[in-house]
């Protein structure tokens, strides 16, 4: 009989997350209703949303514990009940931390047949590469020539944003932890600079870097790095805020000092999204990111770890800033 491996999220985390809040085991084989698929598991993206989940409703509702850690991934089908779904299709969905699990099959999102590798619909064109080029092109909007600058720039969403800002003819500042993750940033991604936010002075490099001011600041952080960024803001600077990762695994929130002072007199524009906001859009941002690629302006770096059982370490292991590029957990090998 087949098993289902699950992770359990045993419990909501009080402090920091730790493996002991997570327990492996062996579940059920879920059976599809009416208009229904099971679906097996291959990828299943690690992201630091999956943290900021537990700490309460967001746009999602709270992630209490006593259930299947939840996460987005890539599956095939492998039973089908449902009309317009077959049997060896590739699907994106909520797959949830464990080997098989079922959909309506109206909820998924069927990816091409023929496109290998399917790491892909997870970093390029998937949840990281959509982040940032929706974030960046429809809420930064930047022009030629302008100064784009981001944090956690060696992360999955941050390595794109600079990416796709040298694309289009803007300076790409990074903010990174480290002297080798700066240097990676620079010397493989292509950025024009990057600030090692552990070793140097965060706002005083913003000034050195971008003396005329930052038209554009994607924050993935928050706290300190934000307000050293708006600080550092031209007139009429565009503040993307994508999400606080430092706010995610602790119970102290800290926030930049000096709101909304500096957005008045700076006459800055600052605004939130979520990357499901631009749904309608995925099939235009999706053709630019592969034509980047195509031109060898983009390149795609995953942090990919072998095996289920990796995803708890995957996670806790990223919120301390061990990831370079997209992280993902591969399940089960792309089918031929
Ligand atoms: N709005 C949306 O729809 C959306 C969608 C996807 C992701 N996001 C956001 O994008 C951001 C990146 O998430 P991701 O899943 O792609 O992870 P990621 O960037 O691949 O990895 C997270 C990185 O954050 C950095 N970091 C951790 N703690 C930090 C701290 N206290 N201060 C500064 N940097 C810290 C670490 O790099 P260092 O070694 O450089 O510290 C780590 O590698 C998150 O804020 C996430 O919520 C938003």
């Amino acid at each position: 009989m087949t098993t289902n491996r699950q992770i359990l999220l045993l419990e909501q985390p009080k402090g920091a997350l730790e493996e002991s809040h997570y327990e492996l085991r062996d579940g059920p084989l879920p059976e599809p209703g009416d208009g229904e698929i099971l679906v097996r598991t291959l990828l299943i993206s690690i992201d630091a949303a999956n943290r900021a989940w537990m700490q309460g409703a967001t746009y999602r509702k709270e992630m209490t514990g006593g259930s299947v850690m939840e996460g987005y991934g890539v599956g095939q089908v492998v039973e089908s009940k449902a009309e317009g779904v077959a049997v060896g299709d590739i699907v994106a969905c909520e797959v949830g931390w464990q080997d098989y699990s079922v959909h309506l099959g109206r909820r998924v999102v069927k990816l091409p047949h023929d496109y290998r590798p399917l790491s892909h619909f997870i970093s390029i064109l998937g949840i990281a590469g959509l982040t940032a080029w929706h974030g960046l092109m429809t809420v930064g909007r930047p022009e030629a020539g302008e100064t784009v600058l981001v944090s956690a720039a060696a992360g999955s969403v941050g390595q794109y944003v600079g990416q796709i800002a040298k694309a289009k003819d803007c300076t790409a500042i990074g903010i990174a932890g480290g002297p080798e993750k700066c240097a990676f940033v620079t010397d493989e991604l292509g950025f024009d600079a990057c600030i090692d936010y552990k070793g140097e002075h965060v706002r005083k490099r913003i000034a050195e870097l971008a003396p005329g001011g930052v038209n554009v600041y994607f924050d993935n952080v928050g706290a300190d790095i934000l307000e050293a960024a708006l600080f550092n803001m031209a007139e009429r600077g565009r503040v993307v805020c994508c999400g606080a990762i430092s706010q995610y695994d602790t119970t102290e929130m800290a926030s930049p000092r000096g709101l909304p002072g500096v957005i008045v007199f700076k006459r800055l524009r600052m605004e939130g999204f979520i990357v499901t906001d631009f749904y309608n859009d995925n099939d235009k941002a999706i053709a630019d990111l592969a034509a980047m690629h195509a031109a060898g302006q983009i390149k795609v770096v995953e942090d990919v770890l072998e095996g289920l059982e990796q995803a708890p370490r995957g996670l806790i292991g990223l919120l301390a800033g061990d990831n370079v590029g997209k992280r993902m957990i591969r399940v089960a090998p792309d089918p031929d």
